[in-house]
């Protein structure tokens, strides 16, 4: 059997008294899309901020590419060829969105333009980046505000170009929190058929957080895992999730409007 992308066993993390996560346990494979949801609080960005290396775990285990990433730094666990986008998008303002995706990456860290412009990580030349980073803009279908500064975008733009930023690095596997929050329906669905081709025509692992579960469910997504108060409640093909009469109705209401 191969490895997974992404193995998560026993995940838990503690904030004081408060349980965040609790003995969360999922894999992800390679080429796969999975998608996670839940209400508000029910610890989707923590989970992302363990395995990103953000937060320290208070126990459990992160396998990346078979790697154990569990006490890595965001650096390390970047170098393993996980790289993630934020809840909360932050651009470089004064520059356009092509210069935004041809800055080095921020290694995960909080921005620090210091550090970013101290890290001329990348081995490739600078016209296939220029070439690659022109190709992303084109597969999130914003390459007509190539030229238009970060801080002229909406909240939708910004959060594709941050998309963009994150698949300049050639990650292996993708953490994407919320990305197409605020991003127009019919422009968000195609996206989200962009990123299930790309996961599965580059063998990219992806877990995405998405808090519309209606919008999920009719979406390329392969899985879905549903996490409600740090636990994961199920976890299935949309199908399978659309048919759980527990989750329709503690996170859509309205049962009948999934036919
Ligand atoms: N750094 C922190 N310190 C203390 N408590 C935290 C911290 N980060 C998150 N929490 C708490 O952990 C719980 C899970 O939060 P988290 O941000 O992971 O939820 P979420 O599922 O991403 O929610 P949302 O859908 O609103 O983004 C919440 O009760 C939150 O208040
Ligand atoms: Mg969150």
């Amino acid at each position: 059997m191969s490895i997974p992308a992404l193995k998560i066993s026993n995940l838990t993390k503690d904030f004081g008294g408060l349980r965040a996560i609790d003995k969360v346990s999922f894999n992800v494979e390679e080429g796969e899309l999975v998608g996670l949801i839940g209400p508000n609080g029910c610890g989707k960005t923590t989970t992302f901020n363990c395995i990103s290396g953000l937060l320290e775990v208070s126990s459990g285990k992160v396998e990346v590419l078979g790697q154990n990433a569990t006490d890595l730094r965001p650096d390390q666990i970047q170098n393993l060829g996980l790289t993630r986008t934020f809840q909360h998008t932050w651009l470089w303002k004064d520059m356009t969105v092509i210069e935004n995706l041809l800055v080095p990456p921020r290694k995960q860290f909080s921005p620090n333009p210091f550090l970013a412009l101290l890290r001329p990580n990348s081995r490739k030349s600078e016209k296939q980046r220029l070439f690659d980073a022109y190709s992303i803009l084109d597969l999130l279908e914003i390459s007509h505000i190539a030229h238009n500064l970060a801080s002229e975008l909406s909240g939708g733009q910004s959060k594709l170009v941050d998309i963009g930023r994150a698949l300049m690095s050639s990650p292996r596997f993708l953490l994407l929190d919320e990305p197409v929050a605020g991003v127009a329906g019919p422009l968000a669905e195609r996206i989200f058929q962009n990123l299930s081709s790309l996961t599965s025509n580059n063998n990219i692992g992806m877990l995405v957080i998405e808090h519309n579960m209606d919008f999920i469910l009719r979406r390329g997504v392969d899985r879905i895992i549903v996490m409600d108060s740090g636990q994961i409640l199920m976890e299935g093909t949309p199908d399978q999730i659309k048919q759980s009469r527990d989750v329709v109705e503690a996170y859509l209401g309205n049962p009948g409007e999934l036919k």
